[in-house]
């Protein structure tokens, strides 16, 4: 029996198969294009997702008999709008995660409405990415596309509806909509009053690990899967990336170094951040987690090499940084603003620090130690609350680089475990659906037997001291330049 997990990413979904005993046969990558209309905006076509998915999920299943895939589900990046009208066409191309337009909506939610009410009813406050936001968005500034809103769902959800025809969505991803009560896995009625949404629009909520339907005749005609094939509702990428990683069970932390960056600790009860900078949302194993969400992590490294040094040889940049912990240049990595824990749509990259003997690798160290201090932010908000992870696994395209890792252990002053496969939101929807299928009694018997760590890599207490005064320097940055983020 197979299993496929399918990983909705911002730059590409990633199809994975494995066995039951979490053997991967085979990882496939399909990319689709992401516009950015204004800056800080940023959009894709749910259509272009389903294409991709067609493409990907007709290579992998090609040679295989399909009557032995057994379940398909899915990690999705979260908080995107998509809409569909009574014919279920999309409405308008995705609003997507890391998109900055709604910081008027935010604020009026946030302060008009209440961070403590919003806290009370959902588990959150408002920030400019989350779903609802983006639906009081659309009511003032495309009124026409709000009132032919038939579904609200999430990228992935998008993906399964066209699989099963089944609308579905499941609680970790739903947590990220702020329309929904996460400590009561449920829809918010005082969230859906506030931005004019119905029950009948909103799609029925599964635990990620629950079967939500079968593939229909047309989708296994355009995938190659058969109609026996099951459906589980799924993740969003980062729970699902945590399943992938072996981090179920309180306390458990994980590591995404993706386009955004993620720090997410398990636990087994809910608990909400009073602080308002970090998320608390459903797990897809049943329990919670707290999250911190950098907009750009791994994407401001490809954004340094890429756009600005134009090289694609990662490798090469990174083999000339020799001084850690003795860099002199700051970066803040807010490219598309920031999440975690500013909250502030408006914050941009900064470089700080350079001198006439600043190289190119100092600024490149900078780029890739500017993204893990804003995870220790994130780590701070979570330590002042008493959640305090021992050691953290690491997954996601950064994740390759060994310096980012070390890097990382160093900056956070923990153990840093690195596994043998690090597609953790793909591995995680291909656990799910062998979950679902009934091949593991529940998800943390699933990782533990099928997640293998591949080496651990230790902080060095003279490199952690050094970077331990870089990061007192380094959070001193933001708060200087909040005004002028403003007046920018
Ligand atoms: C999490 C978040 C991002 C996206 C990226 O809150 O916004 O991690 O899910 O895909």
């Amino acid at each position: 029996m197979y299993f496929i997990g399918i990983d909705l990413g911002t730059s590409a979904v990633k199809l994975l198969m494995m066995d039951e005993t979490g053997n991967i046969l085979q990882t496939i990558s399909e990319t689709y294009p992401i516009n950015y209309p204004r800056p800080g905006w940023s959009e894709q076509n749910p259509r272009d997702w389903w294409e991709a998915v067609v493409r990907g999920l007709s290579r992998l299943t090609a040679g295989t008999d399909a009557g032995q895939i057994a379940g398909v589900s899915f990690g999705g990046q979260m908080h995107g709008l998509v809409i569909l009208d009574a014919n279920d066409q999309v409405i308008r191309p995705a609003i997507l995660w890391n998109d900055g337009r709604t910081e008027e909506e935010t604020k009026y939610l946030n302060e008009v409405i209440g961070r403590q009410k919003l806290l009370a009813w959902t588990g959150n406050v408002a920030f400019a990415g989350f779903t609802a936001p983006k639906l009081l968005w659309l009511k003032k500034h495309e009124p026409e596309n709000f009132a032919k809103i038939h579904k609200i769902m999430l990228p992935k959800d998008y993906i399964a509806y066209k699989l099963t025809g089944v609308f579905s969505t499941d609680v970790s991803d739903a947590s990220g909509t702020l329309l929904f009560d996460v400590r009561e896995r449920a829809w918010s009625e005082d969230m859906m009053d506030i931005c004019d949404v119905y029950i009948e629009q909103l799609p029925q909520i599964y635990e990620s690990y629950e079967m939500t339907g079968y593939v229909t005749p047309q989708a296994a005609g355009e995938t190659g899967l058969s109609t026996k094939c099951a459906v589980a509702a799924g993740a969003g990428d980062n729970a699902a990336a945590a399943v992938g990683t072996g981090t179920v069970g309180g306390g458990s932390c994980n590591i995404s170094l993706g386009t955004s960056g993620t720090l997410f600790i398990a636990s087994d009860t809910f608990k909400a951040d009073t602080n308002y900078a970090l998320h608390a949302f459903c797990h897809a194993d049943g329990h919670y987690h707290l999250m911190g969400c950098m907009l750009s992590a791994a994407s401001c490294n490809q954004w340094w090499s890429d756009h600005i040094l134009k090289t694609s040889d990662y490798e090469a940049e990174q083999a000339q940084i020799q001084k850690l912990g003795e860099n002199h240049v700051f970066f803040l990595p807010y490219l598309m603003g920031e999440r975690s824990p500013h909250n502030n749509p408006k914050a941009r990259g900064t470089f700080t620090g350079m001198t006439m003997d600043t190289t190119r690798a100092d600024m490149t160290q900078a780029v890739m130690e500017g993204v893990i201090f804003g995870l220790r932010d994130s780590l701070e908000i979570a330590r002042a609350l008493g959640v305090c992870p021992q050691k953290t696994k690491i997954c996601g395209g950064g994740a390759k680089s060994a310096l980012w890792r070390k890097m990382t252990a160093n900056i956070l002053n923990m153990p840093v475990e690195v596994l043998q496969n690090e597609e953790g939101p793909a591995l995680g929807g291909a656990i799910l659906a062998a979950v679902a299928c009934g091949v593991f009694q529940n998800v943390k018997e699933a990782s533990e037997k099928i997640v293998k760590i591949a080496e651990t890599v230790f902080p060095d207490s003279a490199l952690v001291t050094k970077y331990e005064d870089k990061y007192r320097r380094f959070a001193k940055i933001y708060p200087e330049m909040r005004n002028i983020f403003d007046f920018l």
